[in-house]
């Protein structure tokens, strides 16, 4: 940290304030004495210049398209790792040794169950719910299983809460598909790897063997590695904002699910899969190209654009390829959603208006067609996304309760309201 300051004057009244260097990245500059010294707030809705905390879990450098978790770049981890390595390395910090990895495998497998009881609460959602909602509920529901032996000042049961989580939220995504499906649930397979897991319990059915294809398993796995963590995003500030309170972590999961939801957020690769549905064919392409330029249509290219990448997404490179290996393996030729996808994006890649706006794919934009090759609706899609995601959520929960200076996260406004007035009984008010 260096010792470097910067000023502002806010009319008669003048601040130093200190300013702070990452590893990498652009300089902070420390407002937090701002209010005291010169009784003004800043104002950044949106967070689009502020640092909400300080972090040693995930960098971006959104100008480059770059993405590191804990130094290691996203590609070398998707094509080179597994997910649970990358889990251990966003919980503790370093990638395991060959013993710590065996022995993160075991702790994380002997978790996969939950509570019998968790089955009845499916039973009181609707079969047409979407599964997020579902997803929603039943995490959050994880809270009630687990607060009297979740003591978050401790740092073993913070871990354990943690395995348990990385563990549990596949079993429970499985179920809402199962459920959504109508078909039995399938408890957890500890033989399996992470992702065959996954796949078995969502596909396999009590009539019939389950034969889990080792190139879909593995583009499971990256799809998982792909989405692990991504800094300071909606629902990860959400974890953090909820978990601030000293609220219980499974709880704060859940509410970062809330938030993954929206179309805007992880919600995109339905969005994505059902637009490209709807272009349907190459020739109708400039016509949705025109109508995202449209300042007054609200339609916007679903799977394009990101608020820190102004770069090609790294990680839409490697979903881009793992799309093509999941078609290949399938037998899916000429799948008239891929080309829509590949037509799309050179058109969008080469428009002015995509161009100077750095609009470029972002991770969901070959996702949703490569989930849907594996066999999911897309109503599961940011289920998935919220499988993977767990770990960021919960690695950057953890560094948050860890963090000296953390504090309840309470952010303050502009209040343009009313000012103050009297109150009027019914009778007197016209
Ligand atoms: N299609 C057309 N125009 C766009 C798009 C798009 N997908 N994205 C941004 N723009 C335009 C926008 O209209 C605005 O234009 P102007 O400056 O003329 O008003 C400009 O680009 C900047 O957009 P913004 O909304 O101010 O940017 P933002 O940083 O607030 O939004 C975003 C980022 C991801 C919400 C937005 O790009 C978007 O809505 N994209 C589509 C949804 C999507 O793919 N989301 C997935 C994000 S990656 C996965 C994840 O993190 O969950």
């Amino acid at each position: 940290m260096t010792k470097r300051a910067a000023s502002i004057a806010v009319g008669e009244k003048n601040a130093s304030l200190e300013m702070r260097s990452g590893t990498m990245g652009p300089d902070v500059v420390d407002v937090t004495a701002l209010y005291k010294d010169t009784g003004v707030f800043t104002y950044d809705p949106g967070f689009s210049s502020t640092a909400s905390c300080e972090s040693k879990i995930t960098y971006i450098d959104g100008d480059e398209g770059v993405l590191l978790h804990r130094g290691y770049p996203i590609d070398q981890l998707a094509e080179q790792g597994d997910f649970l390595e990358t889990c251990y390395l966003l919980l503790y910090g370093e990638l395991p040794s060959a013993r710590e990895k065996s022995d993160f495998i075991y702790r994380v497998t002997r978790h996969t169950m939950v509570h019998e009881q968790m089955s009845r609460f499916y039973s009181g959602f609707r079969r047409d719910a979407h599964p997020m909602a579902v997803m929603v509920g039943s995490v959050g529901a994880l809270s009630a299983f687990y607060h009297d032996s979740t003591d978050i000042a401790d740092p073993h049961q913070r871990m354990v809460a943690s395995i348990r989580m990385v563990a549990k939220t596949p079993t429970l995504a499985a179920m809402a598909y199962k459920y959504h499906v109508g078909q039995p649930f399938v408890y957890p397979r500890n033989d399996l790897s992470y992702a065959e897991n996954f796949l078995h319990m969502c596909f396999a059915v009590p009539c019939e063997p389950y034969k889990i294809n080792p190139v879909l398993a593995r583009a499971m796995d990256r799809i998982f590695i792909l989405h692990a963590d991504h800094e300071q995003n909606a629902s990860t500030s959400t974890v953090r904002l909820a978990g601030s309170s000293g609220a219980n972590p499974f709880a704060c999961v859940a509410a970062g699910i809330a938030c993954l939801w929206g179309p805007a957020h992880g919600g995109a690769n339905e969005a994505a899969l059902n637009m490209l549905t709807e272009i349907g064919t190459k020739d109708r392409i400039p016509e949705y190209i025109a109508r995202a330029k449209d300042k007054n249509d609200p339609f916007r290219l679903m799977g394009f654009g990101h608020r820190v990448y102004k770069n090609y997404d790294p990680r839409a490179k490697i979903m881009q390829q793992t799309c093509h290996e999941v078609l290949d393996e399938l037998g899916i030729k000429d799948d008239p959603l891929l080309e829509v996808a590949m037509e799309l994006e050179q058109i969008a890649l080469h428009d002015p208006y995509f161009v100077e706006k750095k609009l470029y794919p972002n991770v969901d934009f070959y996702s949703g067609i490569t989930l849907k090759a594996l066999g999911f609706p897309t109503t599961m899609f940011t289920v998935l996304f919220a499988v993977a995601r767990t770990v960021g959520w919960i690695a950057q929960w953890k560094e948050m309760i860890e963090d000296p200076h953390q504090r309840i996260g309470r952010p303050r406004q502009l209040y343009t309201g009313a000012t103050l007035r009297d109150y009027k009984p019914v009778a007197a008010r016209g």
